[in-house]
């Protein structure tokens, strides 16, 4: 979390409304990969609590990081920004919060342009981007008050109820004198946390801050985040695991090497795997030939067990084609890929990192 505070806000609470907008919805353009890729128009601006168009960020090595992306962020969603390791995401929130110039592109928080509006939006915006600076010699509570003391929009005299609220919100009031030093790396992340609770937010933007935790820990920033959630609050969580925050977001943008390959709702996305047919049969050779036949592309055999890829095939037709021609059926079914197996196929598999 940074320690660092725009100048005082100006201007009056903001007063935009809850969201009533839906989730925009984009035109599925098919890639090769029969996924759907990014939208070819500007998605509305309008709803939105993060904006990017055309937002690319070239390093001084030459390294384009992030190119051409288009984030839309609805408001009252939890967004996962996904991708692996050097895939761009810690770039483009460091370019959300105006912390690096864009070598090109827009960005908007809260409906107001970055880095011109920072002043006024960024008080409305709680972060956390790696290695938040806290001191180690202070106790968690200690740093909390020299953080909100540096925030000149916050009311000195109410200041030791925000600090305890926070850290109450993030479970760490027990060990709220202890030393930064002495906290667990699972304490860190919560107090980075809390120095984004002090004051009231409308948007959230957290960079991995499930990582280096064990799976309790984990569960709990999960649970944490949900929490936050249901206040309205707009979360914004990158991370490198779909299965990490699966269960907590509404919608996920996938990054491959500084590229968005999916935007979407969780639905869209689990609704782009492609179904295939799975037959059970004691005579493959003969399955797999009739599949062929009957125009199924993609198929495939192995352990007595025939798939192709459905398309508009009528599973009903293909297994009544089968038994007329003397295959006999022992199991059928029609599965579509997890959204694990989804994510892998947008990300690339392998051990190496992108970039
Ligand atoms: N300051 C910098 N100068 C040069 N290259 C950089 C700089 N910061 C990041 N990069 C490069 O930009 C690419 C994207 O890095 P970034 O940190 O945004 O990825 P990430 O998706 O956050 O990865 P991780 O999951 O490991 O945190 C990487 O190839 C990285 O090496
Ligand atoms: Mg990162």
């Amino acid at each position: 979390m940074s320690a660092e505070h725009p100048p005082p806000a100006t201007v009056p609470p903001d007063t935009v409304p809850p969201a009533t907008v839906p989730p925009d919805t984009v035109p599925a353009d098919r890639g090769q990969s029969g996924l759907q890729t990014l939208p070819a128009r500007p998605v509305a601006q309008a709803g939105l609590a993060v904006s990017t168009s055309g937002l690319a960020k070239r390093f001084r090595g030459g390294q384009l990081a992030v190119d051409d992306l288009g984030l839309a962020v609805p408001r009252g969603s939890v967004y996962g920004f996904l991708g692996p390791n050097g895939s761009g995401k810690t770039t483009t929130i460091r370019m959300l919060l105006g912390l690096i110039h864009p070598t090109q592109g827009s960005v908007e928080l809260l409906g107001a342009a970055i880095p011109a509006a920072a002043a006024r939006v960024l008080p409305r915006v709680g972060s956390l981007v790696e290695g938040p600076a806290f001191y180690p010699y202070l106790s968690g509570r200690g740093n909390l008050a020299r953080i909100d003391a540096a925030d000149r929009t916050a009311d000195p005299r109410t200041a030791p109820a925000r600090i305890d609220a926070a850290l109450e919100r993030v479970g760490l009031l027990a060990v709220a004198r202890k030393r930064y030093r002495a906290y667990s790396l699972g304490m860190k992340q919560r107090l980075a946390i809390a120095a984004g609770l002090l004051q009231p937010r409308e948007l959230i933007i957290l960079d991995e801050p499930t990582n280096g935790l064990d799976p309790q820990g984990t569960r709990e920033v999960r649970a944490l985040i949900r929490e936050i959630a249901t206040g309205g609050v707009t979360v914004l969580v990158s991370s490198h695991l779909l299965a990490e925050v699966e269960q907590i977001c509404s919608h996920v943008g996938v990054m491959r090497t500084g590229r968005l390959v999916f935007q979407g709702t969780l639905d869209e996305l689990r609704a782009m795997g492609t179904r295939r047919i799975v037959i059970r049969t004691a005579q493959p050779g003969e399955a797999a030939r009739l599949l062929g036949t009957l125009g199924l592309a993609d198929v495939r055999s192995a352990n007595g067990e025939v798939s192709a890829q459905l398309a508009d095939h009528a599973p009903e037709r293909i297994c009544r084609e089968l038994v007329l021609a003397g295959v006999g059926v022992a199991g059928l079914d029609t599965p579509r890929p997890s959204l694990e197996d989804l994510f892998v196929r947008l990300t690339g598999e392998g051990f190496d990192v992108d970039g």
